[in-house]
């Protein structure tokens, strides 16, 4: 098997964002299940209560958006992968799920009390230059941000 490698940012971006609009479905009924588990420790985390306006960065198929919504929180969902966007956008018909850029996010400043992220970063091309704490922090100018992530 070989295995496509790059140093060209655009060129790793069209390689997730393909790969990711092709899995979606397998993800959401294989994975999904796993990474649920870890939903509520991370809205605890971050604060998310009734009424909490909140991201979700790389939503998927709206793991965090849903258990958000359960808690009486307004959610915005966002993912770059049209059919994760879709497939939020029916598990969770009252959140607003949007496509978009994690690295470039399209919301205005203070927008969100609270910003999560679940399994998202690691596909990032360059997760240290975008760390939340920078990225996040700098645009919505608050605090309240948590991920949940692997190491590869
Ligand atoms: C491992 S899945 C996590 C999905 C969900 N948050 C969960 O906990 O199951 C990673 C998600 O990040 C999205 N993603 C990856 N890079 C992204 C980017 N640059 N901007 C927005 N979404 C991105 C993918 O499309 C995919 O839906």
């Amino acid at each position: 098997m070989s295995i496509q490698v790059s140093s060209d940012p655009r060129a790793f971006r069209a390689f997730e964002h393909t790969g990711w609009n092709a899995v979606s479905e397998a993800y959401e009924s294989a994975i999904g299940p796993l990474t649920a588990q870890s939903a509520e420790i991370t809205l605890d985390a971050a604060g998310v209560a009734p009424g909490c306006k909140v991201l979700d960065v790389c939503t998927g198929h709206g793991v965090l958006a849903l258990a958000a919504r359960q808690r009486g929180a307004k959610v915005c969902a966002l993912d770059f992968a049209e059919a994760m966007v879709a497939a939020a956008h029916r598990n969770v018909p009252t959140a607003e799920c949007r496509q978009g850029d994690a690295q470039d996010l399209p919301y205005a400043e203070n927008a969100f009390d609270a910003i999560v992220c679940g399994y998202g970063i690691s596909w990032w091309k360059c997760a240290a230059c975008f760390a939340p704490e920078v990225v996040w922090r700098s645009v919505f100018g608050n605090d309240r941000h948590q991920t949940t992530d692997t190491e590869f």
